[in-house]
């Protein structure tokens, strides 16, 4: 608890481009539980790492992330918006969760699997360790909620194990995390192949709509979009690609998928993909408008990064010299 609100924390990879799987699966969602929430939101530059970057242009991509951020919704005066990098304590955290986390459960990380068979010249430590990093970033922040697309579920699960874990010698150390998966778009498809998830990372870029993409790159891969020869519409696992498009226009609009198959029934695919391009760029076109505006403010955002920072160290601290207590580190004299 932060001033009687409980407290929520999420991040993002500045890597590769945003897609709209990032933001109806968590971006969207940010928005709408900022109010309640005492928030951090961090621009998560260390994971980023543990894949090898051009450090200009990661450079370049955490500041437009952390810019996108503002853009699309969240205000920097009352959420804590960071970059990882710049406040300490995740690091010093994560060290010492390590020697609370086992190989065997890090053996198990789906995405550490998925991702090292990707980049298999360049299997680091980094990329073995990398859940204990998240498990740090959250439990840091005594966060109450994590709001996250279901890729990242097992994540939290492992998140929780630990926190639990070192409760269990320790007392009540950590705040137990919940996730926060939202109704709609919590899993996002590709376009092109309804059975894997939109990613940055995708090779063929018709299968993700980017949350830069121009009106017209939008409307051409909502209509290129794999779908079934059924000629109609039904939300059901058997029409995956079609699936996907209910929820890409149900998260954009707001309603149900159960509203969206009746709104649209009896229509062709045509006009239905016509008009989940449209509802994306009801969504995306503001948001790069705001996200351009905001760009030119060099001072503004320079400011929001130094308040910020100092706001994300202020508070991490008192979870780490809590901990580094616990496990028997000397006290600091001052
Ligand atoms: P990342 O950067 O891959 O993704 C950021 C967020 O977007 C969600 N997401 C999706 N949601 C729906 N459909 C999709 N196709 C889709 N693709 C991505 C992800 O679930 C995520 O919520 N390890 C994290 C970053 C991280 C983090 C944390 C998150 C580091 N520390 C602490 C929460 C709390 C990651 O790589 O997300």
């Amino acid at each position: 608890m932060i001033d009687g609100k409980k407290v929520l924390f999420s991040g993002m990879q500045a890597t590769g481009n945003l897609t709209l799987g990032n933001y109806l699966g968590a971006l969207k969602n940010w928005i709408t539980l900022s109010d309640e929430y005492e928030c951090f939101y961090s621009v998560v530059d260390m994971h980023s790492i543990t894949v090898r970057q051009d450090p200009a242009v990661l450079r370049k991509r955490a500041r437009n992330l952390l810019t996108l951020y503002i853009a699309a919704g969240l205000d920097p005066k009352k959420n804590c918006i960071y970059y990882q990098s710049h406040a300490s304590g995740h690091a010093e955290l994560a060290w010492i969760l390590n020697c609370f986390t086992y190989m065997g459960e890090l053996n198990r990380m789906t995405q550490f699997k998925d991702k090292s068979a990707k980049h298999a010249d360049n299997i680091n430590a980094g990329l073995f360790t990398y859940p204990v990093l998240m498990a740090a970033d959250i439990l840091l922040y005594q966060a109450d909620v994590v709001p996250v697309g279901v890729d990242q579920m097992q994540h939290l699960e492992l998140t929780r194990n630990i926190a639990e874990r070192f409760n269990n010698i320790y007392g009540d150390v950590f705040t137990v995390p919940e996730a926060y998966i939202g109704k709609v778009g919590a899993k996002i498809m590709s376009l092109q192949d309804p059975t894997k998830k939109m990613s940055k990372s995708d090779e063929n870029p018709n299968g993700s709509i980017y949350l830069m993409d121009d009106p017209d790159t939008i409307m051409r891969k909502c209509k290129r979009a794999v779908t079934d020869s059924e000629a109609c519409i039904r939300y059901t696992d058997q029409q995956p690609g079609l699936k996907n498009l209910i929820d890409i226009y149900s998260a954009c609009s707001g309603c149900t998928p159960q509203e969206t198959v009746k709104a649209f029934e009896g229509k062709g695919y045509g006009d239905f993909k016509a008009a989940v391009g449209e509802a994306v760029i009801s969504v995306l076109k503001p948001l790069q408008e705001e996200f351009d505006r905001l760009s030119k403010d060099k001072a503004y955002i320079d400011g929001i990064i130094k308040d910020n920072a100092e706001k994300a160290n202020y508070f991490s601290a008192k979870t780490l010299r809590k901990v580094q207590r616990k496990v028997g580190f000397p006290d600091r004299i001052r």
